[in-house]
């Protein structure tokens, strides 16, 4: 999808209450986010957050708040809405790394996030390590099935069973294992170079 930036134009909070000026393809996503239960947030971790593309869509998503300012039910002070976002936001992410650590901010980010709209946020599922998963993709299929199990439970019980969520976060590999799958990754990478080079 094309969508633009926020231009911090703030003709949603000072014109026409609500509405984004900026003509592009988040017009389309406006009208599922009011019309929605759930968002689920599914990104890459690029430099340790979000991808740009998935963050504009927050930062447009703005748009649903008012300039009035309100405490919110934390006590926090926070702007009263237009209309809302989704009541519940998922978080779905993968990282090249194979450490947890890595997502360590964009689950902050995405918590805050989901807070500032008044949402709650139900649960992040963060699986690492593709770098050596794109060689070995048979080690993924536990990390699918569960992924495939949350979204069932969460369907069916407004939950995702805690045992659900720790399988899920805990990272396919070993560190070990992720080096050695790696290394053919680097492997495949040198070959490249190679060819490329003598080409
Ligand atoms: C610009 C860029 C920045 C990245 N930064 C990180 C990073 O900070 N930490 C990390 O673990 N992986 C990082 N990665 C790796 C991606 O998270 C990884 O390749 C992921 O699998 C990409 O998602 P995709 O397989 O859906 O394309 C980065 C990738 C790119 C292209």
């Amino acid at each position: 999808m094309n969508i633009s930036p926020c231009n911090a134009c703030l003709s949603c909070m000072h014109k026409t209450l609500g509405v984004c000026a900026v003509e592009d393809d988040m017009q389309d996503i406006y009208t599922e986010l009011k019309k929605s239960d759930v968002l689920c947030l599914a990104t890459p971790v690029y430099l340790n957050n979000m991808s740009a593309q998935l963050k504009n869509v927050m930062d447009r998503s703005i748009c649903g708040m008012q300039g009035f300012l309100a405490k919110d039910r934390f006590g926090r002070v926070r702007h009263t809405f237009s209309w809302r976002m989704p009541a519940r936001f998922l978080l779905i992410a993968t990282s090249g790394f194979p450490e947890m650590e890595t997502f360590e901010t964009l689950i902050a980010t995405y918590r805050a996030q989901a807070l500032n709209f008044g949402s709650e946020p139900v649960a992040a599922m963060c699986v690492p390590g593709s770098i050596a998963l794109q060689m070995e993709p048979e080690r993924l299929d536990g990390h699918l099935s569960l992924l495939k199990q949350a979204g069932f439970e969460l369907g069916s019980k407004n939950s995702i069973d805690g045992d659900t969520l720790r399988q899920l976060n805990t990272p396919p590999l070993t560190a070990d294992q992720y080096l050695t799958a790696a290394a053919k990754y680097e492997g495949w990478l040198r070959r490249k170079l190679g060819e490329t080079s003598q080409g």
